[in-house]
């Protein structure tokens, strides 16, 4: 299932090392030489993805597939914009702090296009943009932070298994069992234990 429908997904998702400027967070931030990661890097962090037809993803039977197969039950669209989301700076400024969830994180991009940054093992940011048809999972316990970019709009279907909870916590919070877990599974796989052992 993972490693189905990736035709096209460069197309649709893209990662890259970012600087660490302070400038607008909405720009690419890349860095100079541009560090592109391939997306198998990404799924040695737990984070899956895929590329889908957004355009009829009310029939699509691949997205189904992925819904049945992962348990994805439960869904919602959000437009995420000036004119639509109330109080647009404030929840802006929330989404990009860093922070994890207890459950997988999963966006669906319908319209429009944003950034997901995630860290690397090495605590580097890593900058995951994702346009129409990029769906992607975040792993529970996984640092991470949104932010749309300088257009300013996306669509997005939010996916869950049975009752959603969207509560962030901001780092740190390493003490939960979620990034406990992600940590023995992630961080620490293949003797890396120096990084996280601090
Ligand atoms: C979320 C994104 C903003 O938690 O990370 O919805
Ligand atoms: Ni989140």
């Amino acid at each position: 299932m993972e490693n189905e429908f990736q035709d096209g997904k460069e197309e649709v998702i893209q990662a890259w090392y970012m600087d660490d400027s302070e400038e607008d967070q909405r720009l690419p931030h890349h860095r100079e030489p541009k560090e592109f990661i391939p997306l198998a890097k990404l799924s040695e962090l737990g984070v899956v993805s895929w590329n889908l037809n957004a355009d009829n993803w009310e029939k699509d039977e691949n997205l189904k597939k992925i819904r049945e197969a992962r348990g994805y039950s439960y869904v919602d669209i959000c437009d995420v914009c000036p004119e639509k989301l109330p109080n647009y700076e404030a929840k802006l400024k929330n989404f990009f702090e860093e922070h994890l969830h207890t459950d997988e994180e999963i966006r669906y991009c319908l319209e429009g296009s944003g950034y997901f940054d995630v860290r690397d093992q090495n605590e580097q940011w890593i900058r995951i943009a994702v346009k129409k048809g990029g769906m992607i999972v975040l792993p529970a316990g996984m640092y991470h932070r949104f932010t749309l970019d300088s257009d300013n709009y996306i669509k997005a279907m939010r996916l869950f298994v049975g009752e959603p909870i969207w509560t962030p916590y901001n780092r740190p919070h390493d003490h939960l069992p979620a990034r406990k877990e992600y940590v023995d599974k992630i961080i620490n796989r293949g003797g890396n234990q120096t990084v996280e052992a601090r």
